[in-house]
Order: structure tokens, then sequence, then C-alpha cells
């Protein structure tokens, strides 16, 4: 049901420099605009009364110097407001109300003569704006040197924070206040693992999540990043001013400009209430409608995979030539992997298909299956991974049968560790590849740093390069699941092939030097801003000690990775752990199975930044209900509200929880399974170990 209601008023004619005030449809939020003494354009935020964002600058610097931020005149002033009701493809909602009030400035510089637009759009949960570089006859295109743009915060707000890097984003996050980041950011610098370059002022990533002192919810991102550069905040701890530091590209530049185009939108999402943060669809209301007409093969999916064996020091290999090493220093890794040492070989990938059709999965992931393995150092190759040669053990034909015989897809992989120029040369024989062999989505990979151009991998030529493969990759109706590229702004919405991202630390890190126990409490207030994540929960046996060499130990109970399925929104979810834990815990393991990965309805129950999360959420098209709530070091009483259920009925809930004695340090595997009888009216207080969690279902009652 589409409820459009679009109107306009145009507020033309003799325009003086006073300020104009926007408010959101509920008026809780006010947005001042006015031009200053140096008639630089500047705004303003307040939300029910309280000041937000502080007299804040706007504009640019550009190439060869020249000030695109003072000056200005203002030529015309529009506003519009709008309310309708889209439907994403997959999501967290079937439906997405987009209610907003728009300002539009038109405004001349008088020196160079020169037009700068600036369109704003005031929603319920926050603001978005944009610059708009009409097509104009002296001014075709241009260079950045510097956005100006500022976020004026009001005081020393506590901040969840990345530090400033053009290429990584795979950071523990840190909580401090923001007088804090600059002394705490040499440290925090070391944790990421990634090949970094980092900025060369102080700054911190978006999306970044402030709260104030007084219990205000802040978050700073952008929303449909194309053909620009991502944005990182620098950071004056002095005044609290953050403002835009634009990824340059190889020679300095921050942007490559031709008339006729946006940028991305500068988006700051406002609540007293941190739930609210998390509900907000203002990012993907603020990217552009679905480019693909036919989206019917497009569909979320859950996975497992030949892949946390490559993590957990088992000794099994992407690569083919390392089979002939089987003893690595005093192991023999012969026993553990009686298929052999390379993963991806054609008996092993079986086993999964097996297990996936027996478990109701949908595909199987396979990384290690093609040529290139061997040297996998982008830097000293041209071309290193080919995409359409597999390894001699791996029988692409014959698995894609075997595979297509029991129900089940392959996901491709496409690790390019950053050789990207040689991976757009290859793409379409590749996405053509695919197409002959039966696979719908592909996992690409950015390992390292970006040759031959020397790129960082958020700048505008890479930001170009990931939409284009989202874009071609719809072309021959493939889904992209990209690790390592530039963190998301809510681009799904317009290439819903583009299912998940990785772009921050996710499981994989636990097997290196982990996660803190907050990480999965900050994340939805943070990187999942901007979309979907592939986080591939799911690890069981969190004592990676028990497979021989390495020696790293889950952050997590057992209960707070199934949380995760719930907590951490995605449309493709992976079961990570090996298939054999699966087996050995086959209760635990029947809630991975039941989850769903597409939602009518979600409903942020608890929520506060770097402490906790709990969420329920409405399976799409049925009548299930699955809850998740996670904590972080603290144990916790979550208290589970079921108002969410429809009034009169009668459900079952099956509640995983963390028992007794669990303890993510000690005792991450003890966990209870009950049922009970809910209804609308059902409060459940459910005790979280620390770093622990609740995993539920709910179906009707006597419904299988
Ligand atoms: C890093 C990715 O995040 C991981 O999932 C993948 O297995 C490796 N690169 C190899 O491509
Ligand atoms: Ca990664």
């Amino acid at each position: 049901m589409k409820n459009i209601f679009i109107c306009l008023f145009l507020l033309c004619g003799l325009i003086t420099a006073k300020s104009q005030t926007l408010k959101s449809p509920d008026g809780n939020l006010v947005m001042n605009f006015k031009l200053d003494n140096e008639h630089s354009p500047v705004y303003s935020l307040d939300y029910k009364g309280k000041e937000v964002i502080k007299d804040s600058r706007m504009g640019f610097v550009l190439r060869p110097a020249l000030d695109y931020s003072k000056g200005f005149r203002l030529l015309s002033s529009d506003t519009a407001s709008a309310d309708i009701v889209w439907k994403p493809v997959w999501g967290q909602y079937s439906e997405i109300r987009d209610n907003h009030n728009e300002l539009l400035v038109s405004l001349l510089q008088e020196k160079t003569g020169w037009i700068l637009n600036i369109r704003f759009r005031l929603f319920n949960d926050g603001l978005g704006f944009r610059y708009e570089f009409p097509v104009q006859s002296n001014l075709r295109h241009f260079t950045i040197e510097n956005e100006v743009t500022e976020f004026c915060m009001t005081g020393n707000h506590k901040a969840f924070w990345l530090p400033g890097d053009y290429d990584t984003n795979e950071y523990p996050t840190t909580t401090s206040l923001l007088s804090e980041v600059a002394a705490l950011t040499p440290e925090v610098r070391k944790e990421g693992l990634a090949a970094k370059s980092f900025t060369p002022n102080l700054a911190v990533q978006t999306p970044l999540m402030m709260k104030s002192s007084d219990g205000l919810y802040i978050n700073i991102h952008e929303a449909a990043l194309v053909d620009f550069p991502a944005m990182c905040l620098n950071l004056d701890d002095d005044a609290f001013v953050l403002s835009s530091h634009l990824t340059p590209d190889k020679n300095g530049a921050r942007g490559y400009i031709q008339t006729g185009s946006v940028s991305p939108w500068r988006t700051i999402v406002v609540s007293d209430d941190a739930r609210d943060i998390l509900a907000s669809c203002l990012i993907l209301n603020l990217n552009e409608p679905c480019k693909i007409e036919d989206t019917s093969w497009i569909k979320p999916v859950k996975y497992v995979g030949v892949w946390w064996e490559y993590f957990i020091g088992g000794g099994s290999t992407w690569s083919y030539t390392d089979t002939q090493d089987i003893i690595i220093g005093k192991t023999d890794y012969t026993k553990l992997h009686p298929h052999g040492h390379h993963g991806a070989n054609t008996g092993h990938v079986k086993e999964y298909i097996d297990f996936a059709a027996k478990h109701g999965f949908d595909a199987v992931l396979v990384e290690g299956w093609n040529e290139g393995w061997e040297d996998n150092y982008a830097y000293s190759k041209e071309r290193i991974y080919s995409f359409t040669k597999a390894y001699p053990d791996f029988d692409v034909k014959g698995l894609h049968e075997y595979a297509a015989g029991k129900g089940v897809k392959i996901i491709m992989h496409h690790e390019t560790t950053s050789s990207v120029a040689d991976y757009e040369k290859q793409l379409h024989d590749a996405f053509r590849f695919m197409n002959d062999n039966g696979y719908d989505a592909v996992k690409t990979g950015y390992v390292g740093p970006i040759i031959p151009r020397s790129e960082y991998h958020d700048g505008q030529w890479m930001v170009n390069h990931y939409n284009y493969v989202a874009e071609t990759a719809a072309k021959y109706r493939i889904m992209v699941n990209s690790h390592e590229a530039v963190r998301p702004t809510g681009m799904c919405r317009t290439y819903p092939n583009w299912i998940a991202q990785e772009s921050a630390r996710g499981t994989e890190f636990e097997s290196f030097n982990g996660n803190n126990p907050d990480h999965t409490t900050i994340l939805p207030f943070t990187r999942l801003m901007g979309g979907p994540m592939d986080y591939t929960p799911g690890i069981f046996e969190g004592d990676l000690s028990v497979y021989g060499s390495n020696k790293a130990k889950l952050s997590t109970t057992l209960v707070k990775q199934l949380a995760l399925y719930v907590t951490m929104y995605s449309p493709l979810q992976m079961a990570a752990d090996l298939y054999q834990n699966y087996e050995k815990y086959p209760d635990a393991f029947q809630f991975i199975k039941d989850v769903a990965v597409d939602w009518d309805n979600t409903y942020i129950l608890e929520a506060e930044p770097g402490d906790y999360v709990t969420i329920a959420r409405k399976a799409k098209g049925k009548d299930e209900w699955f809850v998740g709530g996670i904590t972080d070091e603290n144990s916790r009483e979550a208290v589970i509200d079921f108002s969410f259920l429809p009034k009169g009925k009668k459900y079952i809930a099956t509640i995983y929880a963390d028992g007794k004695d669990a303890d993510w340090r000690n005792n991450p595997k003890d966990y209870v399974i009950s049922t009970k009888k809910v209804t609308c009216k059902t409060i459940l207080k459910q005790k979280l170990a620390p770093s622990g969690g609740v995993a539920i279902s709910v179906r009707e009652a006597g419904r299988q």
C-alpha cells in the first residue's frame, strides 16, 4: 500500500540573509540556516529545545586556492515535504516511512559567480543535508582541497570511536570523552591489523556515536556515498568541533567533481532514547530508490562455509600447494584434516553441502577454490588470482551439480588482495563464469594496499569501484558481500543485491587478538547504521587451543553467539563454526536453524551503546518472532516485554539462556534451554552472564 503525499511550497522572491528555520514533522527537531558575517553558510540543530549542533560552517575549499565557503548571497530558498511509504527488498521492516520536511537553499558566490545549493531534510529522527553542484556555464568541474562542513558539539560528549584511517575500519571501538581521543589515539592505532594509512590530523571515523552528559544520543555519518570520498571527522578537542575530513587520493586531492552532481548526505540522527537510534531508517531514506527492476532473484541467505578452519590454526589452507606441507612445526595436520590440507577440496566441500542440505541452509561459502593463493602478497605481482580457474582438486561442475541436486548454492569467493585494476579487467569473465556454474552470490575481499594506483580503500576512486562492482553484479543477477570495502552508507537500498558488507572488525578477529565483550553492543550504533554486516557469528567452540596452535578464546558465551543472529541485523547470516561443532550441540544449533533472516518488523526493546541491546523481530510473512539480547562484560537482567505479540493469542517461547555459572572467561558453554507460554502481556526477566546473552524463538501455541 503506497500512501504518497507530496506537497511543495515555493518561497522564491526577495530573500535576505535572515535565518531560515525548518522543523521536523513532529516539531521536535528544529534546524536553523543562515549566512554569517563572512557570508558563510551556517546551520544549527535543536532537539526538544536543547542544542544538539551549535552554529556550524559549511562549504568547501577548492584547488587551486579558492575558498568556496565564504562570500555567498542567498539566491532563493524552497521548502517541500514528503510522507511516503516504501518497501525494501529485504530489511528490518517490510515497510519504511519516509516523512520529512525539506529546505533547499541556492547560494551565489559573488566573487566567482558560482552557485552552490544545499538541500536539508529534517526527519523526526534526525537531519540530513547535502551539497548540490548544479550545471552552470562558468563552472564545469573542480577539485576539492577540503570540505569545510562542521558539526559543533555542545560539550565533551562520550564517544564510541575508531581512529581516522583511510584504509581500514577493522579496529576495536574505543569509548571515551571527546577530549580524551587525542591521548588515546596512538595506543588504539596499534590495534588495527590490516594495512593502514592514518589520517594526518587527529580524526575519528563515522558512523560516530555520541552521548551527551544530559542524555542526548547523537550519531553522525553519511548516506549515499557515490562518486565522492568517504568522510572522517577532524577533532578540535578544545571546542568540541568536529569537521569533515575527506579521504584524499594519492595526490592529496579530496574529490574530483563535475557539475550536475551532488555530495553524499551528511547525517545526524538524534534522540533522548538510545532505542530510537537503532530504529532509525534515516540513512536508507536518504538513498535513491532501488535501481534494479526485477528483484525476484535477490534473496536473504543463511550459509555455512569452508572458512573458519582457515583461522583456527588447524592447518587448513586457502592455497592448494600447501597440501604438500602437512606437518607444520610439531603438528601433523594430516590427522586433523582427513581430506587434506587444502580446505577447498571437492570431498570436504561435499561434506558442507550435505550438512547445509540436512539442516536447511541456503548456501556454502568456499574460499581457496581458485588459483593464486600460493603467494597472496598483492604488492609484488600484477595479477595474482584467477577468478575463472579452479585448483585441480576443486571440481567446479561436479560440485555445482551435487549442490543443485540438494537445493544448496555455493557462494563464490573473490579475494582481490586489492589488485583492483586487475579485478576490473577480470570482472565480466568472472561474473559470466559464475552464471555458467550456478553461483548467485560472491564474497569479495580487499585485503592489503590498493595496487597499482596506491589509492586508499575509502577514497573516491575505490568508492566508485565498489559501486561499479555492485552495479555490474546486478546485471548478472549476482548478490555481493564485500569485505574490507568502505563502510556502508545505505547504498543497499539502491542496489539490494549488495546484500552485506564486512567493513568492521568481525568474528575473524576472535581468532587473532580478540574482540572486546562490548564490541557487539556498540556495532549496532556505529557500523550497522549504514547497512548490514557479514559478522559471521555462531562459534560454539570458543577455545581455539583445541585445534593445536591457536590459543585464542572467544569473548562471548555460546548463548551470546546465538543472540547475535537477532541483534546484528543482516539478510546474510553465516553459521561460521566447523560443522562438527554444531553436531556436538544440536539443541543449541536449533536456534540458528530456526532464526529468520528477513523481517516484517523490528522492536528495539532495550539499548544502551557499549552496555546492552535487546531486540525482537517478526519473521517476514510468518507468525514467528525471535528475540536476541546481549550484554557487555557485565552480567545483567534483561527485561523482555512481549507486548510486540498480537493480542488475544497464546504463544510458546523457546528460551536459550546462559546457564547459572556461565561466564565468557571460564564457562562459556554453560547454557539452558526451556520453554514457556507467553502472551502479549508477558514480561520476562532474564539473567545474562558476563558477555552473555539470551535468544528466544516464539511461535503460536499448538503449532509445530
Ligand atoms: C579477510 C576476510 O574478512 C575474510 O573473511 C577472508 O576469509 C580473508 N580475507 C581471505 O579472503
Ligand atoms: Ca576482514
